[in-house]
C-alpha cells in the first residue's frame, strides 16, 4: 500500500469543508472565542461538526446529550440539527470552558435548546435519570471515563439511540500495543465494551481532517 500523502489529505479536507460544509459567522466567532479564552484547540473538524448535525436530522432527534462541551462548537452543530422546542444537554467539567460556551452558544442564536450542566460526567449523568430518553449521544470528554459515559448513554437512551464516541483513533495509537497511555486504554476499554456489551452494536470510521488522523465509533442502542 502507498502510504498516504498527509499535505494532499489535508487538501482533500480543505477542498471537502469548501464544497459540502462552507462556513458561517456564528460558528467562525465560536471557534475564535475559544482560542481567545485559552481553551485547547480540540474542538470537532468542520466535516465532523456537520456529521453530527446530519445524523441529529436522520435521526429526528428532539433530545441530544453531549458529554464534554469545550467551547461549544459542537454543541452549535448538535443544536441546529434539532427542531425547536428540542434540547442538547451538555455538559462540562471546567466552569471556565462552559462560561465561553454559553456565550457562543447564545450568539449563535441556539441558546433556548441548550442546557449547559457544569461538573464531572460522573456526578451530573445520574441526575438525567428522570428525563425523557436522549435520541442521539456524544460521547468527546476524558477518554478515561468512556465506559462509564457509555454505559449512562445506554441507561439515558432508548432502543434505538444513536451513539457516537469521538476520538477513537488517536493518530492511530488505539492499535499500537505499545502505547500504555490512560486515554488510549480508556478508548480501548470503550470499543471493547460496544464490542461485548449487549446493549450495544457498533463500528468505527478513521477520519483525516483538519483535526489530523482520529476517527469516530458510531453505535447503536439495541
Ligand atoms: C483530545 C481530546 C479530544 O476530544 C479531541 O477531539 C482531540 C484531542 C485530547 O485530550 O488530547
Ligand atoms: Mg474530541
Amino acid at each position: 500500500m502507498t502510504d498516504v500523502p498527509l499535505a494532499a489529505a489535508h487538501a482533500v479536507d480543505r477542498y471537502l469543508v469548501e464544497m459540502l460544509v462552507g462556513s458561517d459567522a456564528a460558528l467562525d466567532a465560536a471557534v475564535a472565542h475559544q482560542r481567545a479564552g485559552g481553551l485547547p484547540d480540540i474542538e470537532v473538524a468542520p466535516t465532523s461538526g456537520k456529521l453530527l448535525w446530519l445524523l441529529a436530522r436522520i435521526c429526528g432527534a428532539r433530545r441530544v446529550l453531549e458529554i464534554g462541551t469545550l467551547g461549544g462548537y459542537s454543541t452549535i452543530w448538535l443544536a441546529r440539527g434539532i427542531p425547536d422546542g428540542g434540547r442538547v444537554v451538555t455538559i462540562e467539567a471546567e466552569p471556565r470552558h462552559a462560561e465561553v460556551a454559553r456565550t457562543s452558544i447564545d450568539r449563535a442564536g441556539v441558546g433556548e435548546r441548550v442546557d449547559i450542566r457544569v461538573g464531572r460526567g460522573a456526578d451530573v449523568l445520574p441526575t438525567l435519570v428522570d428525563e425523557e430518553p436522549f435520541d442521539l449521544v456524544f460521547i468527546d470528554a476524558d477518554k478515561e471515563s468512556n465506559t462509564l459515559y457509555l454505559d449512562w448513554a445506554a441507561r439515558l437512551g432508548r432502543a434505538g439511540t444513536l451513539v457516537v464516541v469521538d476520538n477513537v483513533v488517536r493518530a492511530g495509537r488505539v492499535a499500537d500495543d505499545a502505547d500504555d497511555s490512560t486515554q488510549v486504554a480508556g478508548v480501548r476499554a470503550g470499543l471493547r465494551m460496544l464490542r461485548d456489551d449487549p446493549r450495544f452494536t457498533a463500528t468505527a470510521l478513521q477520519t483525516l481532517d483538519a483535526k489530523g488522523w482520529d476517527g469516530i465509533a458510531l453505535a447503536l442502542v439495541v
